[in-house]
């Protein structure tokens, strides 16, 4: 049986700004910190340690996955990071406030902005300074790979490939893999690897820093799926994703 951990990062600054993020680099808040220091705890509940990360080249998602090997005194194992699961590119809705956007183009439009399987985010020109390439940790993305806003759809052709050719010969070799990523780069995966209809997908809200374990057949199938923690716990954390404006109560 394959084992992989998938976990979201901890709160950050603009989780309790309540604004759309995407691939903006801000950092976690002290509770965000808190949150990743206790997933460490959380996965010393599980019978095995982790061989090998993966993680995105956003600090939030970073710093999480060392305060986790941390815990576990595993900051000596190989990380890998790539652009390929970051968050899904926002486009010209990063920056702005979830509820005042809900204000003004209405809450059922900002839903399918944030949970649709295929509608992206209002886009960006190559003159915005949210364009990837003015960051040089995107200098090398081809034209082609460059987003500009983007959906789960788009969201799921950038983190699949990497998942198959990076992550999975480790699976496949036997390694214990922990993956440190982001809110709907998660629910790329998770929508592919449980085969999720593109209806369902939209109900699927992932809990900041709640390590989420699988266990996977030979062919990658999931057996089960386990959050970890106390289910109290991890309902209410998917509560806030799923009503941010509660953040702010
Ligand atoms: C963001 O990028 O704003 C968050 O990390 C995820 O936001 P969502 O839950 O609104 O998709």
């Amino acid at each position: 049986m394959y084992k992989v951990v998938l976990v979201r990062h901890g709160e950050s600054e603009w989780n309790r700004e309540n604004r759309f993020t995407g691939w903006t680099d801000v950092d976690l808040t002290d509770k965000g910190v808190q949150e990743a220091i206790k997933a460490g705890h959380l996965l010393q509940d599980i019978p095995y340690e982790i061989d090998i990360a993966y993680t995105s080249v956003l600090k939030r998602a970073i710093k999480t996955l060392n305060y986790i090997l941390d815990v576990n005194d595993l900051l000596w194992i190989p990380i890998r990071k790539s652009w390929k699961l970051n968050e899904r590119h926002y486009g010209a809705l990063q920056g702005l406030n979830k509820e005042e956007t809900a204000k003004k183009y209405g809450a059922e439009q900002v839903m399918l902005w944030r949970r649709s399987y295929d509608v992206p985010p209002l886009q960006i020109t190559a003159d915005d300074d949210r364009y990837p390439p003015k960051d040089k940790r995107y200098g090398n993305l081809t034209k082609q790979e460059i987003p500009l806003g983007e959906s789960l759809k788009d969201t799921i052709a950038r983190v699949l490939p990497y998942w198959e050719a990076e992550i999975v010969p480790q699976i496949k070799a036997g390694k214990k893999v922990l993956v440190v990523a982001h809110g709907n780069s998660l629910r790329a995966l998770m929508k592919v690897l449980e085969n999720i209809s593109e209806e369902d997908i939209v109900d699927l809200n992932i809990p900041t820093a709640v390590p989420i374990l699988y266990e996977l057949d030979d062919d990658l199938k999931p057996l089960n799926r386990h959050f970890l923690g106390s289910p109290e716990r991890v309902q209410e954390k998917i509560d806030v994703v799923a009503n941010p404006a509660k953040i702010m109560e």
